[in-house]
Order: C-alpha cells, then sequence, then structure tokens
C-alpha cells in the first residue's frame, strides 16, 4: 500500500508587521493566509495519509500565532498526522508552545520522526545555525545517521528547511560527507524542502530531492535577479507500493503580480 500526502512550505503567516518585504506583498495583494487555507482546502478532499510542512510557517511569530496554524489545520484535515521542520523565519519555542502544546518551550534544534503506512519521516534543523544557504550541526548528523538505520518496513523520508542544491550556492546547503554517507546507505527515499520559494527537483547523492514552492510568494530569477510575485502553491505527492514518488506541483493564485525584485 502506498501513502497520499500534502507538502507544503513557506507559509511565512502573521508576517504582515514584521518584514518590509511582507509589507510590500500585502500591499500587492498577497495572502498568505489565504493560500494556505485555499491549500488545505484542497487537500481535504485528497484523504491524506499525511502533511508534512517545510519550514517559515510562521514570519517571526507568537505561540498564538501557531496555535491558530494548529487549528487551521485540524479544521481542514482533523486527524491527519502532521510533522514540521523548521525554516530560518520559524520560532522553535513558540512553535513548541503554540503548535505542539508543549510546556516546556526551549529555542534548541527542533528534530522529530513520525511513522505513517509504514515510513518514517525524518525532520532535521537545517536552520538552526542562523545562515542564510542552512546548516545541519554534528549532533543533528549523528542522530539522523543512527535514526535511519532502525528497522522500519518501507523506509525514510527526511524533511528540512533547506535544499542542498549544487546551483544556487549561496541559498542552498552542501551535501556534508556525513549526511552523504547516510544517504548512499539507501536508507532516505526522498527529501523534500523548501526555501527557496521555488520549485526544484533533482538528486542528492542518489536520492530524489524536491523543493516545493512557498504559499506566501514566489521567487523566481531572471538574468542576474530575484524576482517576487504573489503566485502561491503547494504540492500533492504520493507513493505507491513499490515505493515510486510522485509529486504534482498546485498553484492556488495563479494571477501572480511583481511587487519586488532584488540583486542576486
Ligand atoms: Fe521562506
Amino acid at each position: 500500500m502506498g501513502i497520499r500526502f500534502g507538502h507544503i512550505s513557506d507559509m511565512h503567516l502573521a508576517g504582515d508587521k514584521a518584514s518590509d518585504s511582507l509589507v510590500k506583498l500585502k500591499a500587492a495583494g498577497g495572502d498568505q493566509l489565504g493560500n494556505t487555507t485555499l491549500a488545505l482546502q484542497e487537500l481535504a478532499t485528497e484523504q491524506l495519509d499525511l502533511l508534512i510542512m517545510t519550514g517559515d510557517l510562521v514570519h517571526e511569530g507568537t505561540a498564538g500565532d501557531y496555535a491558530a496554524l494548529r487549528a487551521l489545520i485540524e479544521q481542514y484535515l482533523p486527524g491527519v498526522p502532521v510533522i514540521s521542520a523548521m525554516g530560518n523565519h520559524d520560532v522553535r519555542s513558540a512553535y513548541r508552545e503554540g503548535f505542539l502544546g508543549m510546556a516546556k518551550a526551549d529555542d534548541s534544534p527542533y528534530i522529530d520522526t513520525l511513522e505513517v503506512g509504514g515510513w518514517r519521516i525524518i525532520s532535521i534543523d537545517s536552520a538552526w545555525e542562523k545562515l542564510l544557504m542552512g546548516g545541519v550541526n554534528e549532533p543533528q548528523l549523528d542522530w539522523l545517521a543512527e535514526v535511519a538505520q532502525q528497522p522500519i518496513e518501507k523506509g525514510n523520508i527526511l524533511i528540512c528547511h533547506h535544499p542542498f542544491c549544487p546551483t544556487l550556492e549561496h541559498t542552498g546547503m552542501p551535501l556534508y560527507p556525513k549526511l552523504e554517507a547516510v544517504l548512499r546507505t539507501g536508507a532516505i527515499k526522498a527529501i523534500f524542502n523548501g526555501h527557496l520559494h521555488k520549485i526544484c527537483t533533482g538528486w542528492a547523492a542518489s536520492v530524489p530531492h524536491f523543493t516545493g514552492q512557498s504559499l506566501a510568494f514566489d521567487i523566481e530569477t531572471l538574468a542576474g535577479k530575484a524576482i517576487y510575485t504573489t503566485r502561491g502553491g503547494y504540492n500533492m505527492c504520493c507513493v505507491d507500493r513499490e515505493g515510486h514518488f510522485f509529486v504534482e506541483s498546485r498553484i492556488v493564485s495563479p494571477k501572480g503580480t511583481i511587487y519586488q525584485t532584488k540583486g542576486i
């Protein structure tokens, strides 16, 4: 039996006052909450086994903002298991308190696992080092190596915020030797992430690697410039009984307005 899951990323919720860029997005008609709600409404028709979220869920927000996101997800996807990775704009203590309901909420790196339908999803914290390109520290790499080798029927899916992207060396992580060694074992069957606000697909040490777009805004690149638009989208994914991944990109706001351009 396969599994069906949604992959949403980079919603940047509740950030309209925290960032000049998000103020411009809003002025141009961008709507992070509206896009996220639309995505969840569509995913509610898909009989999901799982929802994964790959960071920048809330933009420098509070526990209340994360609690609101949890309530929104439960409204449309009641009972669907959810696992997250932290992005460079997430606040770990607020996520732990508001989304997970933890009484003792600290800012330590957020790592987690979730088992669904014979698959283990492993979340590592590539944003904790606060580098634009991301980074994974040694204790996490050791933990990943240990967890990935534990028996699991179908295999492991790795999630994090930052991609391993050889074409964008300032916004993608290096393929650390310890990580590459884990990937070469074959224990991890696919990697999902975000951060780029654009779709990228490829391979990392022979493992399929899917970078989803943002539900807040797209960043396209053209002639040395980063072009920000109000378009947003997400991925509908499935793994068939043979373990083959299929990832469908879906737009929730097809009419994109350019609201900002920056040099790369
Ligand atoms: Fe982001």
